[in-house]
């Protein structure tokens, strides 16, 4: 039977990924309704209504969001994580709530070198800056896109240490040959550089906190691609108070982004989460995002689901 699909982009998918994925459901035979950009919730809370499934980004799906989604059976966050989405009540509505894990990490893990670089060259303010080459990265959390920041800094001569909970990611670790680091306090006294990939949870919100951040060495930068709740901001900010050679670069903007700015070349913040913003990532996640909801209407196929 013909299903209506919502894709609801605040921050929009590249024209391209748009394509694929009005052709999928096109062969589907189902209506897809677009609201991409839009500037308030009240748009997206009129347009959820009567739709069976529903993409989104990072645009909130809330306990208001599923109560004014009347008819939904699913919600694809076309990313990773999937904070964004209030998975429970989704589960007690009856709604499905799955992501596309791995298909927009490598934009992140590119994004990682051309910020550590950018913010190791000064932001490129035309003094000598410092090389990645010989220097010690720290990955906090071995998942899709540290696996891959693994994998590059290889290609820029960097020493790679990583951190993880997990057997199974522990496993990934030896086959990498990176250097397996069982406590996170090594971690972060080991690494010229740490690059955050923990998901946002309850157990993670501020947990990059002054005790870890002042073990850092000489000359430390922080790079977070992840998310922003994960740092403890009055934390960071007392740090690069405190030491003139501890510098940040953040995808995600903290909430004292302008007192942050106060630190000059040492602080950079995207102004957009800039992440996934790829052509090739939109395509990925967004057109798996769209195969995720046929193969649940037409299979029953619930591989992805995480709620
Ligand atoms: C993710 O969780 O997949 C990333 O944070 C990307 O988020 P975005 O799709 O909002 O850019």
């Amino acid at each position: 039977m013909s299903k209506r699909v919502l894709l609801a982009t605040e921050k929009a998918f590249a024209a391209v990924a748009v394509k694929g994925i009005e052709s999928i459901f096109a062969d589907a035979k189902y209506e897809l309704v677009k609201l991409e950009n839009y500037k308030s919730k009240a748009d997206f809370l009129g347009a959820v209504k009567g739709v069976d499934a529903l993409i989104i980004r990072s645009d909130e799906v809330d306990k208001e969001v599923l109560e004014a989604a009347d008819s939904l059976k699913i919600v694809v966050r076309a990313g990773a994580g999937t904070d964004n989405i209030k998975v429970d009540i989704a589960k007690e509505k009856g709604v499905v709530a799955m992501n596309t894990p791995g298909q927009n990490s490598n934009a992140v893990a590119e994004l990682v070198f051309g910020m550590m670089v950018y913010i190791a060259r000064g932001q490129f303010n035309g003094k000598s800056g410092t090389e990645l080459q010989g220097k010690k990265l720290g990955i906090h959390a071995y998942g899709n896109v540290g696996r891959l920041v693994a994998k590059i800094a290889k290609g820029f001569g960097m020493e790679v240490f990583a951190f993880d909970t997990s057997a199974e990611k522990i496993e990934d670790m030896k086959k990498d040959n990176v250097h397996i680091v069982k406590d996170i306090v090594e971690l972060y006294k080991t690494c010229d550089y740490v690059s955050l990939h923990i998901p946002k949870t309850k157990e993670t919100t501020k947990s990059i906190n002054y005790g870890l951040l002042s073990l850092m060495p000489a000359g430390a930068t922080l790079i977070n691609t992840a998310r922003v709740e994960v740092i403890c901001e009055e934390s960071l900010l007392r740090i690069m108070s405190e030491r003139k050679d501890f510098r940040y670069a953040t995808d995600v903007m903290p909430e004292a982004h302008d007192k942050f700015k106060e630190f000059g070349d040492r602080y950079y913040a995207t102004p957009k989460k800039m992440g996934a913003q790829t052509e090739e990532a939109n395509i990925n996640a967004g057109l798996a995002a769209a195969r995720q909801i046929v193969d649940f209407f037409e299979k029953g196929d619930v591989r992805f689901k995480v709620n």
